[in-house]
């Protein structure tokens, strides 16, 4: 039994709903620096709003992460939800975004989802969807929120394909500047280290360093995240029981047919 099982009744896991075995990666465990460090900007936040404006309709809109973490994108729109909620099977995440964001939160797998109420928008836009291994799993995944969604209900997730690689690897992908935390300060940096084409993965490096405060002084970890091409799409476009209807690159939200490269939010509606 893991730490999350073993201590999943504590965190208020729905009645029946089994905890998941899975281990939290090491930044995980600290919620808070991944909060402050990974927290969504404004011009993604607005675009996401801009989706749900146009395909639900008015809010207050009633949203579920189905991997929530810290409640990073639940935050943004507490005010303009009727009902925010948040499943994740990390239980320091869980309990991080119960108190932090007034949203309820699960602890639990996010193919096996616990809520009895349906949902406006199921939102998970920090590219939890790199962590599936192929296709068939990333459509079971979608195809798994249709019983958690309101008459009005879209799913949206941001997926991240293939762009040209960087000259050289190693590569810095993206890092941010030190930020205050509680008690110091943080920063974190994404490397590039290799990649496996034939596996269509990306080896990559996360280091997060702090100053100060009660923090590990480097928590470093590396994982494979799945690139996915821009033939997935149509993949996706013809999704059995969802209609694609968006393909977004947040840096141009007037446009809702992006080409497949780079970051993409992509929103789907149940037929
Ligand atoms: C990159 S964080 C994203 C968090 C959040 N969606 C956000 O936008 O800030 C990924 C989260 O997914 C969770 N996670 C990964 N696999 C999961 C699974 N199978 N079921 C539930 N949560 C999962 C991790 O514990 C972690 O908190």
């Amino acid at each position: 039994m893991s730490a999350q099982q073993g201590a999943g009744l504590a965190a208020g896991v729905a009645p029946g709903h089994e905890a998941p075995a899975a281990e939290c990666l090491n930044l995980y465990r600290f919620p808070a620096l991944y909060d402050t460090l990974k927290a969504p900007d404004d011009e993604d936040i607005s675009a996401v709003r801009g989706l749900m404006r146009r395909f639900v309709g008015d809010g207050p809109w009633s949203i579920l992460d189905p991997a929530c973490g810290p409640g990073n994108w639940l935050k943004p729109f507490a005010a303009e939800a009727s009902r925010l909620a948040g499943n994740d099977n990390c239980l320091e995440m869980v309990e991080y975004t119960r108190a932090n964001t007034g949203a309820y939160t699960v602890l639990g797998d996010m193919f096996e989802l616990g809520f009895d109420e349906p949902f406006d928008v199921i939102l998970e836009a920090s590219g939890v969807s790199s962590l599936l291994p192929d296709m068939a799993t990333l459509a079971r995944w979608v195809r798994s929120f249709r019983p958690h969604l309101s008459s009005r209900g879209v799913v949206i997730l941001l997926v991240n394909f293939e762009v040209p690689l960087p000259a050289r690897l190693p590569a810095t992908l993206w890092q941010t500047p030190w930020r205050p935390v509680p008690g110091g300060s943080a920063r974190i940096r994404y490397e590039l280290m290799g990649v496996e084409p034939a596996l269509r993965t990306q080896h990559i490096r996360r280091t997060v360093e702090t100053r100060g405060g009660n923090w590990p002084a480097r928590i470093v970890e590396s994982y494979d995240l799945r690139i996915w091409r821009p033939e997935d799409l149509r993949e996706l476009q013809e999704l059995p029981g969802f209609s694609l209807q968006a393909c977004l690159d947040a840096a141009r939200p007037e446009n809702l047919h992006a080409a497949p490269a780079g970051e993409r939010l992509l929103l789907f509606r149940p037929t």
